[in-house]
C-alpha cells in the first residue's frame, strides 16, 4: 500500500512510519518545515509538503493514497482557542479526509484516547465496543474533543471509509519519549523531592510501548473493518502508585501519597489533577483477537527500570 502518515515526525509517527516501511509498503508524510522533510526522508518516507491547516491540501492529499494514518492534532489552538477550537478544528480535518475517501473502501486509522467521559461508571474494564459517550461541559474537557473527533471519524464508515480509532494510553513510552506524561512526572518529582500520587494511588493508568502502538496502526490499516476502536494498551493496567514507586525507586525519593483535598494547590500537581486522577481501567482484547496484535515491547515497569528516562541518575 501507499499510505499518507500525518504526525510523521511526533513521539508516535516515526515509529509508524518505520513499521510501515519495514512491512514493505510506501510511505509519503506531512511535512511543514525543510526539518520534518529531512527527519521523515531519514525514516524512509517521501515527504509531502502541507499543514493541518490547509484542509483542501489534506483532502487532495488524502485521495491520492491507498490508506490514511492520521497521529497529529491541533495542540496550538488550545492558548487561544480552548479546548472547543481545537476539537471544532480537528472534526473539519476528519471531513476533509471523509471527503476524500468516500466510497472508497480506503482505510482511515486515526489517532484517539483510552477514556471516554462517563466510563467512570462502567464498573469492569472498558472494551473496544463502549463507545465514546457526548460529553457536556461537567466532563473533562481534553476528552470531551477527543470523543467530537472520534465519533466523526467513526461515522465516516457510514460513508464507505474503512474508518478505525486506535485508543492511546495516557502513558507512551520509549526511548525517544521527551515530552510525555511520565517526562512530566519525573521532572515534577525532582522539582519537590518527592513522587505524588493521588490519595491511595489506586487508580488505573494503562499504558504501551510506542513500537507496539506502531504495529497496531499497521495492523489496523492493512485489514481492520470499517467503523472500529482499537486498544492500543499492553496487558496488565498499572495502578498509578506502583508508577509513582517506579520512579521513586530510579530517583532515590519517597513516593507519598498527595490527599485529594490538596491536589490541584499549585504545591503538587496544580493542573495535572484532571489527569493523574483519571482511572481507566480497559481490556485489549478485543484488538487482540480481531487484529492477531501482539504487543512484544518491554511493558511499562520493565521500561522504567531499564534506566533511559533516568539519563543523570545513577542506578539504584
Ligand atoms: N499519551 C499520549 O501522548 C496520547 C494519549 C492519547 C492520545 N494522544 C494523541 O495521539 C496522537 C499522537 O501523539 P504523539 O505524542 O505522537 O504526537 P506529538 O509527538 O505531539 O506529534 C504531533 C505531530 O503533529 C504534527 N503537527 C502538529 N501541528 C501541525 C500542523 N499545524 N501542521 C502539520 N503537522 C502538525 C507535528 O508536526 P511538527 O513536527 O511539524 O510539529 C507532529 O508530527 C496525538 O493526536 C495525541 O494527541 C496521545
Amino acid at each position: 500500500m501507499h499510505v499518507f502518515v500525518i504526525g510523521g515526525t511526533g513521539h508516535s509517527g516515526p515509529y509508524i512510519i518505520s513499521e510501515l516501511v519495514a512491512a514493505g509498503h510506501e510511505v509519503t508524510a506531512l511535512a511543514r518545515s525543510d526539518a520534518a522533510v529531512a527527519a521523515v526522508s531519514a525514516l524512509g518516507a517521501k515527504a509531502r509538503r502541507g499543514s493541518l491547516e490547509d484542509l483542501d491540501g489534506l483532502k487532495a492529499a488524502a485521495a491520492d493514497f491507498d490508506g490514511v494514518i492520521h497521529v497529529a492534532h491541533r495542540q496550538d489552538l488550545l492558548t487561544f482557542g480552548g479546548l472547543d477550537a481545537v476539537a471544532a478544528a480537528e472534526r473539519q480535518i476528519m471531513l476533509a479526509y471523509g471527503e476524500a475517501l468516500a466510497g472508497s473502501g480506503k482505510a482511515l486509522v486515526v489517532s484517539g484516547s483510552i477514556g471516554s467521559p462517563g466510563w467512570e461508571n462502567l464498573g469492569r474494564p472498558a472494551t473496544e465496543e463502549d463507545p465514546a459517550l457526548p460529553g457536556g461541559e461537567a466532563y473533562r474537557g481534553t476528552l470531551r474533543v477527543r470523543n467530537i473527533v472520534e465519533t466523526t471519524v467513526i461515522d465516516l464508515a457510514e460513508r464507505e471509509v474503512r474508518s478505525s480509532i486506535v485508543r492511546i494510553p495516557p502513558v507512551m513510552h520509549s526511548t525517544t519519549d521527551h515530552a510525555g506524561f511520565l517526562p512530566l512526572l519525573i521532572g515534577l518529582a525532582k522539582e519537590k523531592g518527592v513522587i505524588g500520587y493521588p490519595g491511595d494511588g489506586t487508580n488505573v493508568w494503562p499504558a504501551v510501548h510506542v513500537r507496539d502502538l506502531a504495529s497496531l496502526f499497521r495492523l489496523a490499516l492493512e485489514k481492520g473493518p470499517a467503523g472500529k476502536y482499537w486498544h492500543g494498551i499492553e496487558g496488565e493496567s498499572i495502578r498509578f502508585r506502583e508508577i509513582a514507586e517506579a520512579i521513586g525507586s530510579r530517583l532515590g525519593l519517597p513516593a507519598v501519597s498527595i490527599p485529594a483535598d490538596v491536589l490541584m494547590l499549585p504545591g503538587y500537581f496544580g493542573f495535572l489533577t484532571n489527569l493523574v486522577t483519571l482511572d481507566l481501567p480497559a481490556s485489549n482484547a478485543i484488538t487482540r483477537q480481531a487484529l492477531g496484535w501482539r504487543p512484544a515491547q518491554p511493558g511499562l515497569l520493565e521500561d522504567l527500570d531499564n534506566g533511559h528516562y533516568f539519563p543523570s541518575v545513577e542506578p539504584a
